[in-house]
C-alpha cells in the first residue's frame, strides 16, 4: 500500500481548525451477505470493500475514518457517552433486520455500552465501526445512508427495516459533529446552530453558514442536473460529497470551486458508476392509500397547468426543467445559496414524493404543500382561488 501525501486536508471554519485527514492505507468496511441480513450475526470486523451499488450506498466509507475516528475522534465520544437513546434522539436509525429476536426488549438502552454492540452488529444506518472484542471502537466512519437513508418505524421510532434513498430529516448532523472534543466553540456553535434534518456542504470552503434541507436521493434517473443549485450530474455531486464532505480518500477537482484533491489509491472513483446505478434505482414511494383526495388532485392537475404555471418549470414526467436554471427572484427563493454555487441559479426541484419529505424549498422555508402554494399564489400574483390552491395542494400530494 503506497503511502497517501496529506492530499485529503479540509479546514474547517475558516482554517479555524485545520484537520490532516490521511490514510495510510484505506480501511475496508463489514460486507453483509443477503444470508447474514436475512440471518443477523455481529458484522465482520474488516472483510472485503462493498462492490454492489446498495453496499456502497449503505456501507462504503472510503476510508474516512481517518478523518470521523482520526482528527474528529468521535468514535470517544461514543463510546463514552452515546447510549442508544441518545443516537435516536440525534436522528441515528437502527435497522432491526440486524437484530436478533428480543435484543432491544433486553437491552439497556441508556448504556453506551449498546450503542457500541449495535454499532458491531452494523445496526446503526449509515454509521460504520471496527469493534474490537473488549468493546471499544477502533474505528467509526460515515456512509451515504448516513443523510439518505431513514428506516420504517416498523419496530419503534426510528428503529426498523431501512428505506433507502428517504432523506434523514430526523438527522442532527451537526449536533453529531460537534460532540467531536477536537473543535473549538466558535465552530461547535456553527454545527449546533443547523438543526435536524440540516447541512451545509460548502461551510468547509466558504465558511458561509447557511444549510440546506437533505434532499431525497430517489426519482433521479431522468434528472439532468443534481443539488438545489444544480451543480452537476449524480457522479460529480456523489465524488465531491464522498471526497470534501465524508473526507473519504478518493480524488476531486473542480477549478470552479478551487478543489484540486488527488488521493492515491483514489477509493472513491472506480465506484462512482455502481453507486449511480444504485441511485437510479431509487423510485419515489408512493402516497400512503387514503393520504390524498383523488379527485380534488385532478382538479389540481389542471391547475397546475394552467393557472398556477408550474407546469411551465415543474415538467412532467419529472416535474423539473433541468437543465435549465432560474434565478432566486423567479421563484422568490433566498438567493444565499444561489450565490454560494458554482451556478448562480437555481435548478427547479423534481417533485418526486413530495409528499414525504416536509419541509420544502431548499432551506426549509415552507413548512407544507399549503404553505408552498401559498407562497407562489404571492410571488407570482398568481390571483389563485381558495379552492384552486386546495386542489393543487391534494395534486402535489398524489406525486
Ligand atoms: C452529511 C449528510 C450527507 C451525506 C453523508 C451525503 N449527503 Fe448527499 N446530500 C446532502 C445534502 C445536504 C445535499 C443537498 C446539497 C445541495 O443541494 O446543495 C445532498 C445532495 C445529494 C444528492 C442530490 C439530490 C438532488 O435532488 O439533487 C444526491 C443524489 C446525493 N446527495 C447522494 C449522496 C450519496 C451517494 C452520498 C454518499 C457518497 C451522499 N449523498 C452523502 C447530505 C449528505
Ligand atoms: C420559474 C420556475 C418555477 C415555477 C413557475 C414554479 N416552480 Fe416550483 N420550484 C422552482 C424552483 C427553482 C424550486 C427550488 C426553489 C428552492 O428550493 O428555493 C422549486 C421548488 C418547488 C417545490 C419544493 C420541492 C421540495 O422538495 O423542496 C415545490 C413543492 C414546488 N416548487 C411546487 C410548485 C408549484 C405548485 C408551482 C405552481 C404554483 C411551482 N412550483 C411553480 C421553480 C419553479
Amino acid at each position: 500500500m503506497s503511502k497517501v501525501p496529506c492530499s485529503t486536508s479540509v479546514a474547517l471554519a475558516l482554517g479555524l481548525l485545520a484537520v490532516a485527514a490521511c490514510a495510510d492505507e484505506p480501511l475496508s468496511s463489514p460486507r453483509p451477505s443477503a444470508a447474514a441480513l436475512a440471518h443477523p450475526a455481529p458484522a465482520p470486523a474488516g472483510g472485503g470493500a462493498p462492490s454492489t451499488g446498495r453496499e456502497i450506498f449503505r456501507h462504503e466509507t472510503w476510508g474516512d475514518e481517518a478523518f470521523w475516528t482520526n482528527a474528529l475522534r468521535l468514535h470517544e465520544v461514543v463510546e463514552q457517552a452515546v447510549d442508544p437513546v441518545t443516537a435516536l434522539a440525534v436522528g441515528l436509525k437502527i435497522d432491526a433486520t440486524r437484530l436478533p429476536p428480543g435484543f432491544l426488549a433486553g437491552a439497556d438502552l441508556t448504556s453506551p455500552a449498546t450503542t457500541v454492540e449495535l454499532l458491531q452488529r452494523d445496526a446503526v444506518v449509515g454509521l460504520n465501526a471496527k469493534v474490537t472484542a473488549a468493546g471499544r471502537i477502533a474505528q467509526l466512519g460515515i456512509t451515504c445512508a448516513l443523510c439518505h437513508s431513514t428506516v420504517d418505524n416498523s419496530v419503534a421510532p426510528g428503529i426498523g427495516r431501512r428505506l433507502d434513498g428517504w432523506p434523514n430529516r430526523d438527522l442532527n448532523v451537526g449536533a453529531i459533529v460537534a460532540l467531536s472534543p477536537v473543535l473549538d466553540v466558535a465552530t461547535k456553535a456553527v454545527f449546533q446552530s443547523w438543526g435536524p434534518g440540516r447541512y451545509d456542504a460548502y461551510f468547509n470552503h466558504d465558511g458561509t453558514n447557511d444549510p440546506v434541507l437533505i434532499p431525497p436521493a430517489y426519482g433521479l434517473r431522468d434528472v439532468a442536473l443534481e443539488t438545489y443549485t444544480g451543480e452537476g450530474p449524480i457522479s460529480y455531486w456523489n465524488s465531491y460529497v464522498a471526497v470534501t464532505q465524508m473526507h473519504g480518500q478518493g480524488s476531486f477537482s473542480d477549478a470552479r470551486l478551487g478543489i484540486a484533491i488527488v488521493a492515491q489509491p483514489d477509493l472513491v472513483t472506480p465506484k462512482l458508476p455502481v453507486l449511480r446505478d444504485y441511485q437510479f434505482t431509487l423510485h419515489p414511494p408512493a402516497p400512503p392509500p387514503g393520504s390524498f383526495d383523488p379527485m380534488a388532485a385532478e382538479r389540481g392537475r389542471v391547475v397546475f397547468n394552467g393557472a398556477g404555471r408550474c407546469a411551465s418549470c415543474h415538467i412532467p414526467p419529472t416535474y423539473t426543467d433541468a437543465p435549465l436554471l432560474h434565478t432566486p427572484a423567479e421563484t422568490g427563493s433566498d438567493p444565499v445559496l444561489a450565490r454560494r454555487g458554482t451556478t448562480g441559479g437555481y435548478r427547479t426541484t423534481p417533485l418526486r414524493g413530495a409528499w414525504q419529505h416536509p419541509p420544502y424549498f431548499h432551506n426549509g422555508s415552507a413548512a407544507t404543500l399549503t404553505d408552498v402554494v401559498a407562497h407562489y399564489n404571492a410571488t407570482l400574483l398568481l390571483g389563485l382561488t381558495p379552492q384552486q390552491q386546495t386542489d393543487l395542494v391534494q395534486f402535489l400530494k398524489s406525486l
